[in-house]
């Protein structure tokens, strides 16, 4: 009998090259929108194998609807949406895709820290609107970064990637707070007070747990240089969106950069669009093209290993 696996979205990369069409069911969701919860239970009600994006919502009531599965392949690194503690008791193994995507996910925060430094955002906006009157030797100054100080919270692969851009372009010096002790050249491992008090620019790079949720309120702000750079690339979810929204209104900040917001799709009417220093992006960090392309293979590899009793490359283990 052929094994069936269903991919909830159109992934840029042929899964048939791995799937051999005699002895797998290949069923890909055909929406740009992903499915509802109930359309996924659906969809997914006869897999042995789910191909997962990070908006699938996998719990117990999901599991319940899935009897067969036995492999679930997360075409992300962060596999918060799924509940790995149901998965485990079901024995359904888990996979991600760390490593392909760390150096493209730094380069997006890079990217966001040098577009806020020199206000481009703002300064952007301010031309396309008519008020390029004249040559502004006082306007739009921004953060010299030569040197500034680059807090990161969360020191795993991706935090570690977007120092080593920042020490090299810049001389950065860099900061990090973690939840492991571990020694990292030049770097300096800090209480969470001093990277908030002391860095020039903050970013996010830790997962979604029940620790880091809503880690960054007002009372974390109220620690930070009025302009600092906060950067979130990590998860939305790891800051308190009203209380970003009133730091922006009490002046707070030079510049916030988000490629992740609560909830996503960040709805059109929140007040974070509101501010020109405010940079937000659809949760594209990942998104260079020969990325996606491996992450879809490497889904796809890490399934077949599954499907086949072999341990894949990336398995998630309950933490
Ligand atoms: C991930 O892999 O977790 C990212 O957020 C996707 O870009």
């Amino acid at each position: 009998m052929k094994k069936k696996i269903a991919v909830t979205r159109i992934l840029p990369y042929d899964l048939k090259e791995i799937f051999p069409s005699d002895q797998y069911e290949l069923k890909i969701w055909q929406q740009e929108i992903s499915p509802t919860k109930i359309e996924l239970q659906n969809f997914a009600s006869d897999a042995d194998g789910l191909i997962s994006l990070l908006t699938d919502k996998i719990d117990e009531e999901f599991l319940s609807c899935a009897p067969k599965l036995k492999a679930i392949a997360q075409y992300a690194v962060g596999v918060n949406n799924i509940d790995l503690q149901a998965c485990s008791k079901r024995r359904i193994i888990v996979s991600n895709t760390p490593d392909v995507l760390t150096q493209a996910t730094a380069n997006l925060a890079f990217a966001m820290m040098l577009s806020l430094a020199r206000r481009i955002p703002e300064a952007q906006k301010s031309a396309a609107s008519g008020e390029w009157l004249d040559w502004m030797p006082g306007k739009f100054l921004g953060l010299e970064l030569q040197g500034a100080t680059l807090g990161i919270f969360g020191m795993g692969r991706i935090g570690q990637a977007m120092a080593e851009l920042c020490q090299k372009s810049f001389g950065m010096r860099v900061l990090y707070a973690h939840y492991k002790n571990f020694c990292l050249e030049k770097a300096e491992q800090v209480s969470v007070e001093a990277l908030m008090s002391k860095s020039d620019v903050l970013s996010l790079h830790a997962p979604l747990t029940s620790m880091t949720r809503d880690f960054f309120d007002i009372e974390k702000f109220s620690l930070m240089k009025e302009n600092a750079i906060l950067i979130n690339t990590a998860r939305g979810e790891l800051i308190k969106p009203q209380d970003l929204e009133l730091a922006l209104r009490n002046g707070k900040f030079l510049g916030v950069g988000l490629d992740v917001t609560a909830p996503e799709p960040l709805p059109l009417g929140s007040p974070l669009y509101q501010f020109d220093r405010v940079l937000i992006t659809p949760h594209i960090a990942s998104a260079e093209g020969p990325v996606r392309r491996k992450m879809a293979k490497m889904v796809a590899k890490q399934m077949l290993s599954s499907l086949n009793n072999e341990r894949p490359e990336n398995s998630v283990g309950v933490s």
